[in-house]
Formats: structure tokens, sequence, C-alpha cells
């Protein structure tokens, strides 16, 4: 049974503790610290860049409600990505190409429902785990950059949070329009979750003497239960993780489903439902 969607979306706090690094910080005069630490602001910023096209929902609002906030996030998307090259700026260091893992969960779709999921949903709820438990408690207070640093990610961090709430609530109601996407939904998550190990693997040789990579295999682990947990709230993921060949019909179902959905065009919206929205009433009478 779907949950209401009050009860399936709710705003966390930036405060509450996801994963504990228990004080563990990044070196910033470590020239290896440094390297990982450009590693992640440089997903960072292409996940920011790709996020801008957030503004291609507009196209798919179904209300003026949606209509505004995905204008209002596409600005915001934008700011981030200029705060982000400032983070870089600061640091004085410079962006890497992005990992393929995050190029491919941000890769852009055009058919809305994926789009909600995938990119609202559970992307930018990944995104706030970086940003929020990853790099918030991990860059070093004590160089004098970071608390300026923290001041704006903080700030990304609470619009983050609201873009999450808005995936939510959308991917909750189009749940209730279109029950038969649970089950593509539910296949595209374990693919993504199942590419989620290869963005640390670089790492892994190093993470046993560090004090913040020792924490790798354990952030990673918080995150997909973290996930898993928000797909079972959203009402897509099942209650106990289904046999393999159940799995595998999920992931060919939802494949299939992101490959119609490369030569999905979204129809837009908004000329059919201005009026009734404008408060005149369909067709203005
Ligand atoms: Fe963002
Ligand atoms: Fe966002």
């Amino acid at each position: 049974m779907l949950a209401p969607v009050e009860e399936a979306t709710r705003l966390p706090d930036l405060e509450e503790p996801g994963y504990d690094f228990g004080g563990a910080t990044f070196d910033l005069q470590d020239p290896d610290d440094r390297e990982v630490v450009r590693f992640i602001l440089s997903q960072a910023l292409y996940g920011e860049a790709t996020g801008v096209y957030c503004g291609r929902s507009l196209y798919a609002a179904r209300s003026l409600e949606a209509a505004r906030f995905y204008v209002r996030q596409a600005k915001q998307e934008l700011a981030h990505l200029e705060l982000f090259a400032d983070v870089f700026r600061s640091l004085d260091m410079k962006p890497d190409r992005a990992h393929w893992v995050i190029r491919a969960l941000s890769a852009h779709n055009d058919y809305y429902p994926l789009k909600v999921l995938m990119e609202h949903a559970i992307g930018e709820g990944m995104v706030l785990d970086i940003f929020k438990d990853l790099l918030l408690q991990t860059l070093p207070d004590a160089d004098p950059r970071i608390p300026a640093v923290k001041k704006k990610l903080r700030v990304v961090c609470r619009e983050e949070m609201e873009h999450v709430a808005w995936g939510e609530k959308e991917t909750v109601r189009l749940l209730a329009e279109r029950p038969w996407l649970r089950v593509p939904f539910y296949g595209l998550l374990e693919i993504q979750m199942a590419a989620l190990p290869a963005l640390v693997r670089a790492f892994r040789s190093r993470a046993a003497d560090h004090p913040v990579l020792s924490h790798v295999e354990g952030f990673l682990a918080h995150v997909r239960s973290r996930v898993y947990a928000q797909g079972r709230r959203l009402g897509f993921v099942p209650e106990s993780r289904p046999g393999l060949l159940a799995r595998a019909w999920a992931m060919l179902v939802g494949v299939l489903l992101l490959a119609r959905s490369q030569v999905a065009r979204s129809r837009s919206q908004l000329p059919a439902i201005y009026l009734d929205e404008l408060g005149f009433g369909r067709d203005g009478k």
C-alpha cells in the first residue's frame, strides 16, 4: 500500500546525524588528501552542472506550484554550480572530469516520472548524503578557509533538502497515478545501488590507515540502506528484498523503461491546465 504523501515526505534535519565519521577529517596540506577532496568536489561540481537541467521538468509541470518549483530550483542549482566553483578557487584546486558512475547517474532523462525518481528523489538524496554527511564532517575546521566553505555548504544542503522533499512528493503522486511504475523504479534502484561501489574502488587500497577513507565502506553501506529505506517509504521498494529472479526481472523492466525513455518526449502541460490553475475554470467558463 502506498503511504500518504504527508507520511512519505519529510524534510530531514540538517543537524540530524546520518553517518558518523567520528571526527575524522582530511588534511588539506597533504597532497594525497587534496586529491581525494578534489575528486569529491569534482563530482559535486558536475552534479550541480547537470542539476541546472531540472529546468527541463518545467515542460512537464502539471500545476503552477510545480512550475514555480522548477523555475526556483533551476536558479538554485545554477547558484550551487557557481558556489562550488568558488570552493575550488578558495582551496586552490582545479576540477577533474566526473567519474563515469556520476555521469551515468546524472544522465538526462526526458521521461518525467523517471526524472522525478532518479534525479529529484534518489539522485539529490545521495547528493545530500555527500554534502551533509561527508563534506560537512570531514572538511577540517582548523583550516582557515573551511568555515566560509561550510557556511555556503549549509545553504546548499537546506536547498537540496527541499529538492528531495519535492521529488519524493512527486514520486508518491506518480506512483498513485501509475502503480505499474513500482517494478521498473525498483529495478533501476537496484542497478544504481550495484554501480555505487565502483565510485570508491580507487580509494580502497589506501583506506586501511586513513582516518576518513577507512570509513568508505561504512559510509557506502549507510547510503545504500538509507536509499532502500527511502524507496520503501515511498512505496516502490518491497519490505523484504525479493529473490534473485524477481530482482533480475525488475531490473530488466527498469532497463526497458529507461530505453523507452530515451525516445519518449514529455508533453507540455500548462497550456491544458492554465485556466483552471489561474482560477478561471476549464475553458474559461
Ligand atoms: Fe544543487
Ligand atoms: Fe538540487
